[in-house]
This record gives C-alpha cells, sequence and structure tokens, in this order.
C-alpha cells in the first residue's frame, strides 16, 4: 500500500444508495440512467469519488446485498453497458467509482448456493457453512444473526442447516476454502477490468468464523446469543484479509475502505499500517452506535456529546500513528445525522452546517452519504406500513412477540431504523421531489418542498453551498488533508473542536453544539476562514455555529 500522499487520500467520496439516488423511466426505483443525468450535480458540488452501493442482480431481500450474480447488474437499475456508460461519463468528469463487495455472503438464489445446497456431496457444499443438527435436533450453536433470529436455517433437502450471519436468504460464503477466496479474488479483478478504483467492503469483519463453533454465553432469560462473539473480528481473519491484499489489492493499486465493525483501537495497525495492514481506510461504528449497549435489543440508550466526541478523536489519534481513516456521520445504515447529532427543526440549516464542518475537516477522506450535504432529516413514517427494511420489520416484530407495545416500537425505529436514510433524494419541490414519475418504492420525507437540491442551488446560505465551501477550503489547504490532529475542549458538552497543523500552518475548527450561545476562547492571530454564522460575537461561539479559523502568525485581522 501506499505511503505518504495519496489522491484518495485528497478525495471527497460520494456515496449514492442508488435505488433511491434518481429514477429515470418512472417505475419509482432509482437507476444507473438516473445517476448518471445526476453527474453534474456532483461534479459540481466537488467531489471525485462515487461508492455505489450494490447494483449487481439480486431477489433483494436486503435491497441489493444478497447478490444473485456478481457479473450482471440488476434489470430494475439496469444493464452492464449502463454500468459501463457511467463509468465513462464519471471519467470523463474526473469522478472514479468504487464497488461495494459483498463477499461474506451470496444471495441464496446464487448459482453456488443452489449447487451447494443440492446434496452433500455437491463440489460446491464446502463453499458455504454446512453442519448437522446439534445434540438435541437444533440450530447447531445458539448464536443469533444480526437481523435477528438463529444464524441458521435449516434445510429439508439434506437435513443440514446452513450458517447466516444476515437474512437467511444471505447464506455465508466458506472463507476457509481457497476455492470460494479465488472465486472471490477473481470477481474482483473482473470488476477492476471494468474500471472500478476499488471498493467498499462490505461486512468484512464477519468472514472468519470460529472453527469450533461454541455455544456462546446469551444474557438472561435468552437462548440465543449475539453471533459476534464467533464470527466478529475472530482470530485469523487478517490471513484471509492478507491474501486478499496480496493477491488483488496490491497487484491492482486499488483503493479499499472496509465496513469493519468490531475493530477494536488496539488492531489498528494490523488493518490499516500503511506498511503492512489491508485496507485503505476503514468505517469504525462508535460514533453511530453510541445510542446501543449490550442488553436487550431495540431499546435507545441516550448519550452525550463527550461520547461522541471520544469516539472520533480516538480513533483519529490511532490511524495518525499507521494510516488514514474514512470519515463519515451517515450513510445507508443509519439515520440522518442532523435529527441525531443536530436539531432537524429551528436550526436544522446551521446545525447541519456544524455538523459537517466538524467531521469534514478531520484527519481522513470524508465520505458524504447523499442528501447529507443537503441537510435532509428522518422521515415521519404513519405506521409500520411505512417502513421496508428487511431489520426494521424483523425487530417490530420481535418486540411485539416478546410483549413490547406498537406504539414502544415504533418510536424505536422513528429513532434508529434504517429507512430514514433510504428515503428518495429531494431533488426539487416538483413531483415526488422529483426523484420518480411514478410512484416511489419508499416514501418520500414530505418535507421536499422546503428540503430540496433545487432550492438550495440559489440559496447561498444553504446546506448544499456550505458543503461546497468546505470541499474547496479541504482541496486548497494541504494542513486540512495531511495536517496533525489535535483535539480542543475534549471535555465539554457543549462545544466540540480541534486544530490540524501542518509545517508553519494551523487551523482551528470550533463548534457550538447547542442551541445557546457558549463562551469560547478564539484562536490568538486566528483569521476566520470560514463560518456557518453571519455576524458573530467576540468570545462566543452562536447556537451552531461552526467557524474555522487559520492561525496567519502575522497577526494580521485578528478575531
Ligand atoms: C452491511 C450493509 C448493510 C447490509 C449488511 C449485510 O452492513 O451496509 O446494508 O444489510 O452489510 O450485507
Ligand atoms: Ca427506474
Amino acid at each position: 500500500m501506499e505511503t505518504g500522499p495519496a489522491w484518495w487520500k485528497e478525495s471527497i467520496v460520494y456515496q449514492i444508495y442508488p435505488r433511491s439516488f434518481q429514477d429515470s423511466n418512472g417505475d419509482g426505483i432509482g437507476d444507473l440512467q438516473g445517476v448518471i443525468s445526476r453527474l453534474d450535480y456532483l461534479r459540481d458540488l466537488g467531489i471525485d469519488v462515487i461508492w455505489i452501493c450494490p447494483v449487481y442482480d439480486s431477489p433483494n431481500d436486503d435491497n441489493g446485498y444478497d447478490i444473485r450474480d456478481y457479473h450482471r447488474i440488476l434489470d430494475e437499475f439496469g444493464t452492464l453497458e449502463d454500468m459501463d456508460e457511467l463509468l465513462g461519463q464519471a471519467a470523463a468528469r474526473g469522478i472514479r467509482i468504487v464497488m461495494d463487495l459483498v463477499a461474506n455472503h451470496t444471495s441464496d438464489e446464487h448459482a453456488w448456493f443452489v449447487e451447494s445446497r443440492s446434496s452433500r456431496d455437491n463440489p460446491k457444499r464446502d463453499w458455504y457453512i454446512w453442519k448437522p443438527p446439534g445434540a438435541d435436533g437444533k440450530a447447531p450453536t445458539n448464536w443469533e444473526s444480526n437481523f435477528g433470529g438463529s444464524a441458521w436455517e435449516y434445510d429439508e433437502a439434506t437435513g443440514e442447516y446452513y450458517f447466516h450471519a444476515f437474512s437467511r436468504k444471505q447464506p455465508d460464503l466458506n472463507w476457509e476454502n481457497p476455492e470460494v477466496r479465488q472465486a472471490v479474488y477473481r470477481m474482483m479483478e473482473w470488476w477492476m477490468d471494468r474500471g472500478v478504483a476499488g471498493f467498499r467492503v462490505d461486512a468484512i469483519t464477519f468472514i472468519k468464523k470460529n472453527q469450533r463453533f461454541p455455544q456462546l454465553p446469551a444474557e438472561e432469560g435468552r437462548e440465543l446469543a449475539s453471533l459476534n462473539g464467533g464470527s466478529l473480528n475472530q482470530p485469523g481473519i487478517l490471513d484471509f484479509l492478507r491474501e486478499m491484499k496480496r493477491e488483488v489489492l496490491e497487484p491492482r493499486n486499488a483503493v479499499t475502505v472496509a465496513e469493519a465493525p468490531g475493530v477494536p483501537l488496539s488492531q489498528v495497525p494490523d488493518y490499516l499500517d500503511e506498511r503492512d495492514g489491508v485496507f485503505s481506510m476503514l468505517f469504525q461504528f462508535d460514533h453511530v452506535d453510541l445510542d446501543m449497549k449490550p442488553g436487550p435489543k431495540a431499546v435507545y440508550h441516550p448519550w452525550r456529546l463527550t461520547d461522541f466526541k471520544r469516539a472520533l478523536a480516538g480513533w483519529q489519534r490511532e490511524t495518525e500513528k499507521y494510516g488514514w481513516m474514512a470519515l463519515y456521520l451517515e450513510n445507508h445504515d443509519h439515520v440522518r445525522s442532523v435529527s441525531k447529532f443536530g436539531d432537524d427543526g429551528e436550526y436544522r440549516t446551521e446545525s447541519a452546517q456544524m455538523l459537517a464542518a466538524y467531521y469534514f475537516l478531520m484527519r481522513g477522506t470524508p465520505f458524504i452519504y447523499q442528501g447529507q450535504e443537503l441537510g435532509m432529516t428522518n422521515c415521519p413514517m404513519d405506521g409500520i406500513g411505512d417502513y421496508d427494511d428487511i431489520m426494521s420489520l424483523r425487530l417490530y416484530r420481535e418486540g411485539l412477540e416478546s410483549g413490547r407495545s406498537e406504539e414502544e416500537m415504533l418510536a424505536y425505529l422513528a429513532k434508529r431504523s434504517r429507512d430514514h436514510g433510504r428515503t428518495p433524494m429531494q431533488w426539487s419541490g416538483g413531483k415526488n421531489a422529483g426523484f420518480t414519475a411514478g410512484k416511489p418504492w419508499l416514501r418520500i420525507n414530505p418535507n421536499y418542498p422546503e428540503i430540496n437540491a433545487e432550492r438550495q442551488e440559489r440559496e447561498e446560505d444553504s446546506v448544499l453551498w456550505f458543503y461546497k465551501r468546505l470541499i474547496r477550503l479541504r482541496r486548497e489547504n494541504r494542513a486540512l488533508v495531511y495536517g496533525d490532529f489535535c483535539e480542543l475542549y475534549a471535555d465539554s458538552e457543549q462545544i466540540g473542536g480541534y486544530v490540524r497543523s501542518l509545517g508553519g500552518e494551523k487551523w482551528t475548527v470550533l463548534c457550538n453544539f447547542t442551541r445557546e450561545p457558549v463562551p469560547a476562547r478564539m484562536p490568538e492571530n486566528g483569521r476566520l476562514a470560514l463560518s456557518n454564522v453571519k455576524s458573530r460575537t467576540h468570545g462566543f461561539l452562536a447556537p451552531y455555529e461552526a467557524s474555522i479559523f487559520r492561525e496567519t502568525g502575522n497577526g494580521d485581522e485578528t478575531i
């Protein structure tokens, strides 16, 4: 892996969830031609890379994360020709494409699995994880799938169970089998040959299973136990990952961002060391899951600003020593950041801008999730019928089965459902927010007449314009890319801040996370480079203010 400066360190990545980005043919589902039609918007925003969520052929049990054919495009999204066109059109605008690599599991409709399940002596039997029933005739272990229920599914035809870390339509590949790994590597090369720059590596920390397949200790009163103890970041996983790096990533110079829950800070060197780690950068979960605690599921835990900041700063300090980080606040698995960490009412614009400044100028490559640049909010849902996400529906059902009320479960989903990040992109105040001429596959947030791209293009103090300014500021100042990170106000429950420094250059980012003015020390000799507040008061940060100062050292115009 490259050390020192690299194009992907200087890049801004934009994540597209194709189903919800832009529909081009009125079937209510976003598609590749829709993405192509919005490339100019993305170029004008200033991004360099698109990470596109799975577009492969899939029965869509988990919206494309259950792949039936790695070499085909989902009919609803278009064709391979459309994909090639997207690659070409993006390249013409200086934009690279990163694909989603889903290789922990396939769909149960993938040809490999169809073969594997056909008989116990099929040559592909060992491509997946099959086990005879446990002694009592039940599942082989008490591991619980990430989406709820047993992680084992009984298959009548051959009288064995297969393992699935996610839904039962997502059987896990058996990475112990070298043929499986080689098949995955060849598939990666096939995509790289088509021109993709690299991969966002889905659920990669689940690929290694504890080969003893032990029973795991369950919480009181429960039989099932989170599969993490047997299938998350298990010893031996690095052998697989190093092989992948050696065989594909390194020779092809692929950029990678690993979805890596379960990796502790102490393992940053294993994963990210630029000399002998495995990935370019990774997504950690500490700051987005700070409302989750061990114990009963679907319970929302309150959190404090210091928890949020500590999560981010910890990764800053650790990655700074070895490599690089992926910076993000939102994606298709999480709620809208302005609703969670900011104020999606009165201070929506200011708080969305403040959050942007806070994470964007840390040390790492910033990822923007579609609609985040508009300050899109969580969506009010009228009942369970408005939800689509497999995980939300399962949690809801389990909650009711265990005696919890409908109201309580809906209140939880209002704060955590993945659907909040998946409602269609709000392009305009016109019909269906400009997303589709037909009936959208998922409810469109009713606030689209107010919150939409067309309007924000016109209004220079919009969230969208603030993102454009941030992108430009980062692009023009190397210290904001490569500079050291030093946290300020670590113990404050109101202010978040840090300094980035490189050579003699020093930048200070100060953010107010509250709706009250808060006294704050401004940097001496600091010159205001960007702020989301028009008239600043000396010695105070206004509600949800974000101000970025550059220390010039020559004392011209102090704040
Ligand atoms: C990742 C994806 C998520 C998916 C899961 C299973 O977490 O981001 O959307 O459900 O993997 O593939
Ligand atoms: Ca469509």
